[in-house]
């Protein structure tokens, strides 16, 4: 990582629920720095959706603050967050299954359609499997094309960030191998992730840091090679579960 890089966003020490009185986040904090992938995981109910939803405005923030390149952030709505640069791919019902996949990329950018030719060749290019089809209902695709799909649409609007929930679950090994290749192929084009993954060590080794969020709090932050090799987190956290995933997975390892 380029430790000289400018912060992009940040939550401050926020704390944020559904419902009246009970909190979901308990104080949590993130930074992610310009071209960083950041993951984040933990146990289910962590609240882990929870704090991508609270960065995208979808979640009423209580307490603490979010920052885009410093600019205070916490209470704007989502389609504003859109027009500053915040794309967001939530874990399920992120395609609209009745539109083509071309429709879907045009939902994306319907702030902007008129730079639709140019970003959608972008996004030909960067999922070739997606172009020959782009006439073909979203519904009908497979768990891996639609997760792509979700992806593109999130694109489409050339976010500086972008929010990807559980990318990988539900996919058969080798799709999720992809999904990971290809979430590092976007990050290398400088796009900023921040990554919530239920294939823990999988996200810890392809992620410059990661957070470990527990009961809404963070519990262990650092560098992702370095909390994969954390006995406390092993213990903790990359478990039994984590075990599973990771051997569902193997076949499609590199
Ligand atoms: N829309 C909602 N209304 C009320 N409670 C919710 C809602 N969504 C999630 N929760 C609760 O918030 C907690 C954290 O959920 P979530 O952020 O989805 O966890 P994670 O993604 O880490 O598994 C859970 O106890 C869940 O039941
Ligand atoms: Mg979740």
């Amino acid at each position: 990582m380029n430790t000289a890089a400018p912060l992009v966003i940040k939550a401050d020490n926020l704390t944020a629920g559904y419902l009246p009185g009970i909190n979901i986040l308990n104080g949590c904090t993130l930074e992610a720095y310009s071209g960083e992938l950041i993951g984040i995981i933990g146990p289910n109910g962590a609240g882990k959706s929870t704090l991508l939803k609270a960065l995208f405005g979808l979640v009423n923030i209580r307490e603490g603050a979010v920052t885009l390149d410093g600019d205070d952030i916490t209470h704007t709505s989502t389609n504003h967050l859109v027009r500053k640069g915040i794309g967001f791919v939530p874990q399920t019902n992120n395609v609209f299954p009745s539109l083509s996949i071309e429709e879907n990329l045009q939902m994306g950018l319907f702030l902007k359609p008129k730079a639709f030719a140019a970003r959608a060749e972008e996004m030909w290019e960067l999922f070739p499997m997606l172009a020959d089809r782009r006439r073909q209902r979203a519904g009908s695709l497979s768990g891996g094309e639609r997760q792509s799909v979700a992806m593109a649409r999130a694109l489409m609007m050339n976010p500086k960030v972008l929010l990807l929930d559980e990318p990988s679950a539900g996919l058969s090994p080798v799709r999720q191998d992809e999904t990971f290749i290809r979430t590092r192929q976007i990050n290398k084009t400088g796009v900023t992730i921040i990554m919530v993954e239920q294939n823990a060590r999988r996200c810890l080794q392809i992620c410059d840091r990661a957070y470990v969020l527990d009961q809404g709090r963070n519990s262990y932050e650092g560098p992702g090679r370095e909390l994969a090799n954390d006995p406390k987190v092993i213990e903790l956290y990359l478990g039994t579960l984590a075990a599973d995933v990771e051997k569902k997975s193997a076949p499609g390892e590199r």
